[in-house]
């Protein structure tokens, strides 16, 4: 006899760490997907629907129709850079976006994981643990504190996953990451310019998948942090992708952030404590090198 299939809604589940859910979906559980502009997405172990989800009433006949067993609520307005310059949007994607999610998960009584970011935190007091005061330096960041607020002040079946600076082939629909967008220029023979102080421990998005795996297979509650086992900034994490993948570190050029005066602010130093994610999801971080080396082996094929 067959088991019952475990029915996953992820939103936004055709950009970085919805790719990471999929590649790493275990046996029995079935995605569906929900992204925004009208693409086809190709080569993917999940099911894909088109639907924004600032539409409420669409939200709603959604679930309607179909019994989740559980939420991973990632859909948004992602780009730190995006939200700072397009504040309006930006609100109804994140916030309206959210609301429309929760309150239907409230109300279908849905257990719902919401994806949250490293940018809720200043950068000051690294590294942070789970319950470290959050104080965000940037539009995004305040966007993301109001929805973990919304989710902790309406839910009560819910986790919060903070995934940190995440790197990984990306679906070619959706936005480059810093670690395609350095190898591409890498690959062209194009100088890049990198900063030297703003630090993280970064997260494979195939890691990311797995963490959130083992959360919904536990049903785990309360904030957790996704991240990498090697602290680095982004000019060392720039040097070590050219080591990896063989290209010309030469073309990497260290600056610090006065380069790029026209960008929002970034905090500086928001390495994360993986306690919890190792010890409670049995998900250790995975060091840099074994992540890029990784993602290397599986480097996607251009046609
Ligand atoms: N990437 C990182 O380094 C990072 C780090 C920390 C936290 N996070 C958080 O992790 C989550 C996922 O990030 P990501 O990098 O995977 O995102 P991403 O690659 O930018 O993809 C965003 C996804 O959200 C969908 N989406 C956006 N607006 C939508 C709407 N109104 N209705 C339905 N779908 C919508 C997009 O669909 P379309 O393609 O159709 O627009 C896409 O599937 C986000 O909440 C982000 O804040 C990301």
């Amino acid at each position: 006899m067959k088991g019952k299939t475990t029915t996953v809604l992820v939103t936004g589940g055709t950009g970085l760490l919805g790719k990471g859910m999929g590649e790493t979906k275990p046996n029995g559980w079935r995605i569906l997907s929900l992204h925004q502009r009208d693409y086809a997405v190709e080569d993917s172990r999940a099911d894909h629907l088109v639907l924004d989800i600032r539409d409420k009433a669409k939200v709603d006949e959604l679930f309607a129709k179909h019994p989740f067993d559980a939420v991973v609520h990632a859909a948004g307005i992602a780009s730190v850079d995006y939200v700072e310059r397009h504040y309006a949007e930006s609100l109804e994607s994140n916030i309206v976006g959210t609301l429309n999610i929760t309150s239907a998960s409230r109300r279908a009584g849905v257990y719902l994981v919401y994806v949250s970011t490293n940018a809720v935190f200043d950068g000051k007091k690294a590294p942070y643990a789970e319950d470290a005061p959050v104080n965000p330096v940037n539009k995004y960041g305040r966007l993301k504190v109001e929805c973990e607020r919304l989710v902790a002040e309406t839910l009560k079946d819910y986790a919060i996953v903070r995934p940190i600076l995440m790197y990984g082939w990306n679906h070619p629909v959706c936005r480059p990451n810093p670690a395609t967008w350095i190898i591409e220029k890498l690959m062209r023979g194009e100088a890049v310019q990198l900063v030297d102080d703003v630090i993280e421990n970064p997260l494979y998005n195939i890691q990311c998948g797995e963490a959130l795996w083992a959360l919904l297979k536990k049903r785990a509650t309360g904030i957790f942090h996704l991240a990498g086992g090697e602290t680095v900034n982004r000019y060392e994490f720039g040097r070590r992708i050219a080591e990896v993948f063989g290209l010309d570190a030469s073309l990497l050029k260290r600056v610090d952030s006065s380069a790029f005066p026209d960008i929002a602010a970034r905090p500086p130093n928001t390495t994360f404590v993986t306690r919890r994610m190792s010890r409670e999801l049995g998900v250790p971080a995975m060091t840099l090198r074994e992540g890029l080396a990784h993602m290397k082996a599986h480097a996607r094929v251009k046609s």
